[in-house]
């Protein structure tokens, strides 16, 4: 593991986009797997950045995001399809036909599900992963649960994911329950994971995450056993 101690919000987004710049710079048909939350945001804005500037090409690279709240179109203002729209893709020159979120409307969650998880596969797998970090511990959503869920799979969110992601509603009631995220597997499959933590109410957790047991219970603390994990905290 690589823990890079940013000084700031400001130079953790900075080293974010600067590691996921150089990713497709490396290597321009990158298979990036994306993260929603507030956390990406600053790194997502340096990239758009680092495009204008034709410092960064997202031509060739696809593209697949972690998870989707259920019932939410696309097209609705808090589905992460749309915050990932606004935050990057319609901002950048990336291919929006190479852009991929599961989809919330399926009927079938289980089916969209095994979709996905082809669909990554067929890819030949994740380059780059990039992590956002739960309250409680969890990864896109994959919460604290009796074991760790391999595949991309239909989730309950918790009640405290919910309180957290109430801020983006007008009220609690409109936050949906279930999302579709993808598993763990796909995750620690990924040839290089970037986990990006800011804020002091995310210190102690991340240290439970980097430095305690491995258990389903504290979801990300998996990650201490991928070969290829740099954290970058601002948590200060
Ligand atoms: C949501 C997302 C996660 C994200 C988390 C933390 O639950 N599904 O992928 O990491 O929120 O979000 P934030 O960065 O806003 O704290």
């Amino acid at each position: 593991m690589r823990l890079i101690k940013a000084k700031d919000y400001g130079e953790l987004s900075q080293a974010a986009a600067n590691i996921i710049a150089a990713q497709i710079t490396l290597k321009p048909e990158s298979v990036l797997g994306l993260a929603t939350g507030s956390t990406p945001l600053g790194a997502y804005k340096n990239l758009i950045e680092k495009n204008k500037n034709k410092d960064v090409d997202f031509s060739q690279i696809t593209t697949v995001n972690l998870d989707e709240y259920c019932g939410l179109t696309p097209d609705n203002e808090q589905s992460y399809r749309r915050f990932m729209d606004n935050n990057l893709f319609n901002r950048v020159n990336v291919n929006k036909g190479k852009t991929n979120v599961p989809d919330g409307t399926a009927k079938d969650p289980a089916a969209e599900s095994e979709r996905y998880d082809k669909l990554i596969e067929e890819l030949g797998g994740i380059d780059l992963q990039l992590l956002g970090l739960g309250h409680n511990g969890h990864i896109g959503f994959n919460e604290p649960a009796p074991e760790f869920v391999k595949p991309t799979h239909a989730v309950e969110l918790a009640e405290t994911t919910i309180d957290a992601n109430m801020r983006f509603f007008k009220n609690r009631d409109e936050v949906p329950q279930k999302a579709i995220t993808m598993g763990i597997g796909a995750i620690m499959n990924a040839r290089k994971v970037l986990l990006i933590v800011s804020g002091k109410d995310k210190a102690e957790i991340l240290e439970k995450v980097l430095y305690g047991p491995i258990t389903p219970n504290v979801p990300a603390s998996i990650l201490q056993l991928h070969n290829d994990l740099i954290v970058i905290s601002a948590v200060d």
